[in-house]
């Protein structure tokens, strides 16, 4: 899990509505850009692992390509199951023209998410 900022992407590598699968150390993170804003989340579902960055973003969502299930990009929070956790997301900075990763968010509630290995 990252506990440092690194940079990933450029901030033009994504249009608004887009996502990208990077690697940082041994994590496989998913950048997206909504209005603007980019975040990052996990790549495995926290459900049974589907891989995110083939899932479809809707808005501030992602749609898990599995089973449908359907989570906040900004917060983790699943918004529809199958699901019995939220998604592990991650601190995101953009400086100048890069989009660095961070340590994960907490997530409401207290606690972590916890990352599949
Ligand atoms: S693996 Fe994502 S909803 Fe089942």
């Amino acid at each position: 899990m990252p506990t440092t900022f690194t940079k990933v992407a450029k901030t033009g590598d994504l249009q608004d509505g887009q996502k990208k699968l990077v690697r940082v150390g041994f994590e496989q993170i998913v950048i997206a850009r909504v209005d603007g804003e980019f975040y990052a989340f996990e790549e495995f579902c926290a459900h049974a692992g589907g891989s995110l960055s083939g899932g479809t973003l809707q808005g501030h969502e992602i749609v898990c390509p599995l089973h449908g299930a359907r989570y906040d990009i900004r917060s983790g929070k699943q918004r529809i199951g199958p699901a019995s956790s939220d998604q592990l997301t991650y601190q995101v900075r953009v400086e100048g023209d890069d989009v660095l990763v961070g340590p994960a968010n907490e997530v409401a509630g207290g606690g972590m998410a916890v990352a599949h290995e």
